[in-house]
C-alpha cells in the first residue's frame, strides 16, 4: 500500500496458515454483514459503527482503528476518492459509488478485503469502470503461479485495463500480510521494475487491490484530514481488495464471501 518495499517476506507454514484463513473468512464474513446496510440514504458513518460493533461483539479487532492515527474502523471511498476515505455523516445517494474496506485481526492474524459497492441506479460508464476493476482484481489473481514473480501481476492487470484506457493508480499499491497489516512484498498493480524479480513463493500472503480511475491513474495529495486521497482529474475511481495466500498448488483466496459479487459476475 504505501510505497515499494523490497525483496523479503515471511514464508507461512500450515498452523500459521490456518491462521490466515481464519481472518480472512471472519473478513468476508463482515463484508457480507455489511452489504445489506448499503443503501441510498445510509450515511457512512452508520455504516463505520455497524463493522466496529459486529468486529467487537465477535471478539475481534479493527485494525484500521488508530492504525498511524486512522480515526474509524473502515475507509469509505466514495466517487472520486481513490481510498482512505474516513467514514463520517455523508449520506450516499442514488448514483454513487462506494469502496467498503475492511481489515480484522482475528488471534492476531490480519484479513484485508474490499469491495465497490453500486448506490442505486449508476449511470453505464460508472458500471464498466466498476465491472473492469472487479475483472481487473481476478486477472492479477488468476495470473498467480507459485514461484512466479510480482511483477506478473502488475503486467497483467495493465495489459488488461488498456483497451478501457481507465488509469491504474501506482501511488498505492497492494502488500504482505500476516501477523502485520503492511509488509513485504509490495504488490504494485503495474509493471515495476524492480518486481521483475521478486519471486511469489509458496506461503506468502498478500492483498491484490488495484484502484482504477477513469481518467488520469494520478492522485492528490491527501484531503485536510490527513486521509482522504482523490483522483488529481476528479474522476470516478473503484477498487477491489482481496488477501490472497500463495500455495503450492496455486493461489488460495481466503477473503471470498458467500453473498457479494462472485468471480465473473456481471454488474
Ligand atoms: N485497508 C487498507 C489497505 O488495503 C489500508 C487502510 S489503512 C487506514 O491496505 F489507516 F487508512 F485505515
Ligand atoms: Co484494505
Ligand atoms: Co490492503
Amino acid at each position: 500500500m504505501f510505497g515499494v518495499l523490497a525483496n523479503k517476506a515471511p514464508i507461512y507454514n500450515e498452523k500459521q496458515r490456518n491462521g490466515l484463513r481464519a481472518a480472512g473468512r471472519f473478513n468476508a464474513e463482515l463484508m457480507d454483514y455489511i452489504r445489506q446496510f448499503v443503501v441510498p440514504g445510509v450515511t457512512t458513518g452508520e455504516l463505520d459503527r455497524l463493522v466496529y460493533e459486529y468486529t467487537i461483539e465477535h471478539g475481534h479487532r479493527p485494525a484500521c482503528l488508530g492504525y498511524q492515527g486512522f480515526p474509524r474502523t473502515i475507509c469509505t471511498s466514495v466517487n472520486d476518492v481513490v481510498c482512505h476515505g474516513i467514514p463520517d455523516d455523508t449520506e450516499l445517494t442514488d448514483g454513487d459509488i462506494v469502496n467498503i474496506d475492511l481489515t480484522t485481526v482475528v488471534h492476531g492474524w490480519y484479513g484485508d478485503s474490499s469491495e465497490t459497492f453500486l448506490i442505486g441506479k449508476v449511470s453505464d460508464d460508472v458500471r464498466r469502470l466498476v465491472q473492469v476493476t472487479f475483472d481487473a482484481m481476478f486477472v492479477g489473481i488468476r495470473t498467480l503461479r507459485p514461484h512466479g514473480r510480482v511483477i506478473d501481476i502488475g503486467r497483467a492487470i495493465v495489459e488488461f485495463v488498456r483497451p478501457y484506457g481507465y488509469g491504474v493508480v501506482e501511488k498505492y499499491q497492494g502488500h504482505g500480510i500476516g501477523r502485520q497489516f503492511h509488509q513485504e512484498p509490495g504488490i504494485p498493480h503495474f509493471p515495476h521494475r524492480s518486481m521483475a524479480r521478486v519471486p511469489l513463493r509458496p506461503g506468502m500472503c498478500f492483498t491484490i487491490e488495484p484502484m482504477l480511475n477513469a481518467g488520469s491513474h494520478q492522485t492528490a495529495d491527501a484531503d485536510a484530514d490527513g486521509w482522504t486521497v482523490r483522483t488529481k482529474d476528479g474522476s470516478l475511481s473503484a477498487q477491489f481488495e482481496h488477501t490472497v495466500l500463495m500455495t503450492e498448488d496455486g493461489p488460495e483466496i481466503l477473503t471470498l464471501t458467500q453473498h457479494g459479487p462472485q468471480e465473473g459476475h456481471v454488474f
